[in-house]
């Protein structure tokens, strides 16, 4: 048995195109691993506190020397990179809210990403990822059409989340966008169309 962990990003609790693709992949895997287990994460319904000032100095304090106060600040970011590092298989729904990633996933990202725990680093060496052995699928959804090569550079979602995960050490990502949300219906409808067959397609070839 395997462990789905998914994160929602999408503020919209109805009517959201990521959330409706990573909808299908979850009822898509389960179908094929019905015994796997999936944990759940509505950055809306419970968002995840941004970092403070305590849980910078947890972060770059050894846990042996943690105090009350530096526990209680570490707390959640345990919490969070426990449910990452005992899955298998991550899957992240995103819109893109100006350029970028959502806020509630940005806050996510900067209690996942800790020194010791999901990276490591060495003067001589370099970064290390720690989130090993793990792949990624991360459906996207977009107003406008980035596909379009005028588009693409105001892209800044897709990359920095390739980055990221390569950065943790989760090399193999998947990316399905559904793309052209408010502004195309004709690239919207296609796009999803071809989210599935992707979905079809990735969930047959690691099955
Ligand atoms: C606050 C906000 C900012 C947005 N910024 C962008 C943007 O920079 N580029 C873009 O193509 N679409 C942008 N959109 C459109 C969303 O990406 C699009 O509606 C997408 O479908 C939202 O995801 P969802 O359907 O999963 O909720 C923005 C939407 C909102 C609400």
């Amino acid at each position: 048995m395997a462990r789905l962990l998914r994160i929602d990003a999408s503020a919209r609790l109805h009517g959201s195109h990521s959330r409706e693709i990573a909808d299908y992949f979850q009822t898509r895997w389960l179908q094929q691993h019905p015994d796997d287990e999936v944990v759940a994460r509505n950055l809306l319904r419970d968002p995840v506190p941004h970092i403070e000032d305590a849980t910078i100095s947890g972060f770059y304090t050894p846990a042996s020397e943690h105090d009350a106060g530096l526990k209680t600040a570490t707390a959640l970011s345990d919490q969070l990179i426990e449910e990452l590092m005992s899955s298998d298989l991550l899957l992240i729904s995103t819109p893109m809210y100006n350029f970028s990633l959502p806020s509630v996933l940005k806050a996510w990202v900067d209690q996942i990403v800790r020194i010791g725990y999901t990276f490591n680093f060495d003067p001589d060496t370099g970064f290390t990822g720690l989130v090993q052995g793990k792949r990624a699928v991360v459906v996207t959804a977009t107003g406008a059409v980035f596909s379009n090569p005028a588009m693409s550079a105001f892209n800044y979602l897709d990359p920095y989340l390739r980055t990221l995960l390569g950065f943790l050490g989760i090399t193999d990502s998947h990316f399905v966008s559904v793309e052209g949300t408010t502004t195309d219906e004709a690239a919207m409808e296609n796009s999803k169309r071809a989210a599935r067959e992707a979905i079809d397609h990735y969930i047959l070839k690691t099955a």
